[in-house]
């Protein structure tokens, strides 16, 4: 939620600091803004929409000179997004100037202390309160502004990322994160921060990662200080070789971020077994779960935790460690699980899945589990993230930055993990018979070829998408594996093309969502021949009894529901805890497919932003 990029060095910022908001555009796209000190003053621009809304605003003011400057893109918390809610905010000596990702929950009785004092405020934004603050004790005490930055974030609750600007220190930049991410380049002769390092991979492989209540106080041509906030101890900066490519994070052809990612999928799901699923030898090596074999067969139950379309993949997990190794789980959607005082025992295992391995409500649930004494385990596609650091141990899913809002290749790398861990669980356990455990193996490996195969349905999906693109609404069914995967393919079509869409379980439809369906109802049914097919089949029937237009997924050559769905989508045959992967491939395709025509927009679709990092 915001993307936060600062820049100090000789060359021109603005130039860095725009193409950085651009790739972090991501993560909150609703207002733009960029401060720079131009050797005299500060020069602002800042307006609601895109960072191109602000270039263009910015290219029209051509103001915007200088070698230091921090930028801001915007997911609106306080206040609705418009021109003077945009950051950067400067306080109300036009002095300090600063750009924050998170919320400070305790803005308003600070607030109200500052006004008593005899501070206006221009905007609604807690951030306002945030410079301001920082401002005040910078007077009251005669402070630098690092210790000025120090006094006020102990005085503050909530979660920030923040870079800040002194025009009484021409060449320092201070940062300062809890709760949200940020990252320091460090180049030839100039530094960058930013909420990760997309902003400044062609710049350096150098970074160093800020913990949580950690401040950096960066000054031009000497070396960066970090502090702790609270315990004011110095910190010796560890510095990362960063593994991060630009081709990773440009769209290489394609014309949206999330089609890319799709067609990703072959190869990053290759990529998350790859040294792990050893299926000549029958073994399955992950060091996070060996280390820790006895605790996860030794557990009473695991429970997963995780928010949006990672707990969907939480639910695929469940079916498949219940199954495989008969260890009894449970999924929590962590906002709730933080919340409702859950019981955990010592011996429970709880694991956490997050692309980002930002995700406010997963990162709190995780630090609730370890207070409770359960052993954590983490499924991560961020490395280095809050959450991949937080957990006792973990596995990273190897699909690469994701950077289309809509999690797609992040989906379907953590199944491909869980599915290691599951297959890995039912070994040691013994649950599973060496022939089966083999043939899932077999399969596993054979997935990224499945995959490969299903995107050769696109062309038809695109003419299915054309057909229903003005639908008000849309089910999707699907039983066993399948269910969780219809839950995803409804969240994917709502989030992208606000088509309002529900996933059932197929056999609850007749417990209420049947009333819905009319000859205008598009109904998506997931049915590959396996165990519960039949009873797919005459849910089809009762929704073809009720005039609804049925799109169906089927395994390859299926002659039955051929006959009575108004369209069907083949897809290759597996087993069925793997089909869950392949059986989502499509239902991207139609989600992406209708959202084009819709004219929305694919990678940042309204209201949302790629990393939740407030609860
Ligand atoms: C949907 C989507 C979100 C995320 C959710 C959790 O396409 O991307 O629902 O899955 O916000 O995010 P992570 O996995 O980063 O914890």
């Amino acid at each position: 939620m915001c993307g936060i990029v600062g820049y100090i060095g000789t060359k021109d910022a603005y130039p860095i600091i725009i193409k950085g908001l651009k790739r972090l555009e991501y993560r909150g796209y609703d207002s733009a803004g960029v401060a720079l000190f131009n050797g005299e003053q500060f020069i602002a621009s800042k307006t609601k929409g895109k960072v191109s809304d602000l270039e263009e605003r910015a290219q029209a003011e051509n103001t915007l000179k200088g070698s230091m400057g921090i930028g801001h893109t915007r997911w609106a918390t306080h206040g609705v997004p418009n021109d003077v809610n945009s950051h950067p905010h400067f306080s109300n000596s036009g002095e300090l100037v600063i750009i924050h990702n998170g919320i400070i929950e305790n803005y308003e009785p600070l607030k109200q202390e500052l006004i008593n004092r005899g501070y206006t405020f221009k905007s609604d934004t807690d951030t306002e309160v945030l410079v301001n603050l920082i401002e005040d004790i910078q007077r009251n005490k005669g402070l630098k502004l690092g210790k000025a930055v120090q006094v006020a974030l102990n005085q503050v609750i909530g979660a920030y990322a923040i870079c800040v600007m002194d025009i009484k220190k021409p060449n320092e930049i201070v940062a300062a994160r809890l709760g949200s991410p940020l990252a320091i380049g460090i180049g030839e002769g100039e530094y960058f921060v930013a909420s990760d390092a997309s902003p400044f991979i062609e710049y350096t492989n150098n970074a160093i990662y800020l913990e949580d209540e950690e401040m950096a106080i960066i000054r031009l041509h000497k070396p960066i200080k970090i502090r702790k906030i609270k315990s004011d101890s110095e910190v010796s900066p560890y510095i990362q070789e960063l593994q991060l490519n630009l081709e990773q994070i440009e769209k290489g052809g394609y014309d949206h971020f999330m089609l890319k990612e799709i067609y990703e999928q072959p190869q990053v799901i290759r990529d998350t077994f790859r040294g792990r699923l050893l299926s000549d030898q029958g073994l399955i090596k992950m060091a996070g779960i060996e280390d820790n074999l006895a605790k996860f067969i030794n557990a009473k139950r695991i429970i997963i935790v995780a928010c949006g379309t990672s707990w969907h993949a939480a639910q695929v997990a469940e079916y498949m460690i219940e199954e495989f190794a008969r260890i009894p789980v449970e999924v929590e959607y962590a906002s709730e699980f933080r919340y409702r005082n859950p019981i955990i025992h010592t011996d429970d295992v709880v694991l956490a899945i997050s692309q980002s391995g930002e995700t406010a409500d997963t990162l709190a649930a995780i630090k609730l589990a370890k207070e409770k004494g359960a052993f954590v385990f983490g499924v991560c596609n961020v490395v280095g993230s809050s959450i991949s650091r937080e957990t006792h141990a973990g596995a990273y899913t190897h699909a690469g930055p994701e950077i289309g809002v809509a999690s797609t290749k992040a989906f379907t790398t953590q199944i491909t993990v869980l599915a290691l861990i599951a297959l890995r669980l039912a070994k040691a356990k013994g649950t599973m018979s060496q022939p089966d455990y083999l043939r899932n193996l077999i399969e596993l490996e054979l997935i990224p070829e499945k995959v490969q195969e299903a995107l050769l349905e696109n062309d038809r999906i695109l003419e299915i998408a054309h057909i229903y693109k003005d639908a008000a609404n849309c089910l999707f069914l699907g039983r066993g594996f399948n269910f969780p995967v219809a839950l995803e393919g409804a969240l994917k079509l709502k989030e992208i093309s606000y088509i309002h869409a529900e996933g059932y379980p197929a056999a609850e439809m007749k417990h209420g969502p049947i009333a819905l369906i009319d000859e205008n109802m598009p109904v998506i049914v997931i049915a590959p021949q396996q165990n519960h097919y039949d009873k797919v089949v005459s849910n089809i029937q009762e929704i073809k009894a009720r005039s609804g237009k049925i799109i169906a997924l089927v395994s390859k050559g299926d002659q039955q529901v051929r006959n009575l769905a108004d369209h069907i989508i083949e897809m290759p045959h597996s087993t069925e805890a793997l089909t869950s992967i392949i059986a989502t491939i499509p239902l991207q395709l139609l989600s992406y497919h209708v959202a084009v025509l819709r004219g929305t927009n694919v990678d940042q679709p309204r209201n949302l932003a790629k990393s939740v990092t407030v609860e």
